[in-house]
């Protein structure tokens, strides 16, 4: 069986990775030569732990392959994987433009029958649409079967999802093609749930759109929690142990981010709204997602008063941790409200720097260490909860800050060990614990 996987980013490149690994034949190919020329020397464009030992030994062992050109990838090919990008457009609607476009390709190279898989997450309805533009350009004698089949990993643990996944969901209207996509995730002996088409569309989203019900929800209840004095851990561990809830994605913080819970919330709105059903809901679930990740600056701002000229410490720039991606990240909306406000800010992330230094304007200063962010700092704000934030020992704060005050948008610490320390903290939904020793104005 040979497989081409058009799109080499975050969900493409692990897909063709793993697909190797398993076994099979797979030619990636992306638009971007620069990307294939990292991938064809055997290094990773985008950082997902495990990824690039497993990619350089699929290369060598000659079961990977990687280009630019289509019709080396699409000619031969008895599936092909559409993992192309799917961002939003200004009013939220998703812009298919890459799957159209990529859809053209294929069906002026293809020289035999095949089966378009859809992993990019598509609004309800866009797999009969490239079903159709393949099939008005393809050669007349050609068969050409699209199935839906969309990807749930996580950035971060996409390995582990992918080896290891909840689900796989197989949307056909096709028993033979759906049959035959099923037959290569068999080995992985994950549950598989076949259906047709729109169905397996909607799941994609219906699951990220309940996600981000769940994290604003918790959202909500921790700000309640800070205004009557209760704790959003033991309240979400309380809530969590109703198996009719369950304990997952109940941890408060900034917000959710990245690539796919924002834009996939806000296109759910839109095709609710394209049949005539305003998604109340899921429009609040944005809106509150949207002040949560103001909220650090809010409180720097109760507790300093004026940011102008203050050195603000900035901990975490990626969307979460284990992942170099700063799409949609709470720390880009954080980092801009403090420019804004006149503070000046050292900024530290792992891994992300060097994306988050091609979008953000002047005046942050990156650094290399989180040592080196703290120094001299008057606050400091976690943004991300990285094991190297997390693990950081609270003594560096009060050793090499100004005035030794976290504002910690992830919850990274135990309250009973900062009580311990001559530090302020302010995290989400818990007591604030506020020291003499930061000599602060408290508004
Ligand atoms: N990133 C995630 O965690 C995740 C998880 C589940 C689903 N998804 C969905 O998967 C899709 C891809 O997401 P991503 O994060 O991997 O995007 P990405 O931006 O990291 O990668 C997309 C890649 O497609 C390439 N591309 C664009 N047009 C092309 C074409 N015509 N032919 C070949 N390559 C082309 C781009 O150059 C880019 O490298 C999106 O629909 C996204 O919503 C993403």
């Amino acid at each position: 069986m040979r497989i081409a996987v058009a799109g080499s980013g975050y969900v493409g490149l692990v897909t063709g990775v793993c697909l190797a690994e398993l076994g099979y034949q797979v030619i990636c190919i992306d638009v971007n030569a620069d990307k294939i020329k990292m991938l064809q020397s055997g290094r990773s464009p985008i950082y997902e732990p495990g990824l690039e030992p497993l990619l350089q030994r699929n290369v060598i062992s000659e079961r990977l392959h990687f280009t630019t050109n289509p019709e080396y990838a699409y000619t031969n090919a008895d599936i092909i994987f559409i993992a192309v990008g799917t961002p939003e457009l200004k009013d939220g609607a998703t812009n298919l433009k890459y799957v159209e476009a990529v859809s053209k390709t294929i069906a002026e190279f293809i020289k035999d029958d095949v089966i378009v898989c859809t992993k990019s997450t598509v609004p309800v309805g866009t797999n009969d649409k490239i079903k159709e533009i393949i099939n008005n350009l393809k050669p007349q004698e050609l068969h050409v079967e699209v199935v839906s089949n969309p990807e749930f990993l996580r950035e971060g643990s996409a390995l582990i999802d992918f080896f290891h996944g909840d689900r796989i969901v197989i949307g056909s209207n096709n028993h033979q093609a759906a049959t035959l996509i099923e037959q290569i995730y068999l080995p992985l002996n994950i549950p598989i749930m076949k259906t047709d088409i729109k169905s397996a569309e909607m799941i994609k989203y219906a699951s990220n759109a309940f996600l981000a019900t769940k994290i604003s929800f918790i959202n909500e209840i921790a700000t309640l929690c800070e205004r009557v004095g209760a704790n959003i851990e033991e309240v979400a561990n309380g809530i969590g142990k109703d198996h009719r809830i369950g304990p997952y994605f109940l941890q408060a913080g900034i917000g959710y981010g990245g690539s796919c819970f924002p834009k996939d919330t806000k296109a759910l709105v839109q095709l609710a709204g394209n049949v005539q059903h305003p998604f109340e809901l899921l429009k609040a679930v944005i809106e509150v997602n949207k002040l949560q990740q103001s909220i650090p600056v809010v409180k720097a701002k109760q507790l300093l008063g004026s940011l102008k000229g203050k050195s603000v410490a900035v901990l975490g720039l990626a969307f979460k941790p284990n992942t170099d991606d700063i799409r949609e990240a709470a720390s880009l909306v954080i980092i801009q409200e403090l420019l804004a406000e006149g503070a000046e800010i050292a900024a530290y992330d792992p891994v992300a720097v060097p994306n988050a230094a091609r979008v953000l304007e002047k005046g942050v200063t990156f650094t290399k260490n989180i040592k080196s962010a703290l120094y001299g700092a008057d606050i400091a704000i976690i943004a991300t909860e990285w094991e190297e934030i997390k693990s950081l020992p609270l003594d560096v704060y009060s050793t090499y800050m100004n005035t030794p005050i976290i504002v910690d948008g992830r919850n990274c610490y135990s309250l009973e060990d900062v009580r311990d320390h001559p530090i302020t903290y302010v995290s989400v939904g818990r007591p604030a614990i506020i020291k003499e020793q930061s000599k602060i104005l408290i508004h």
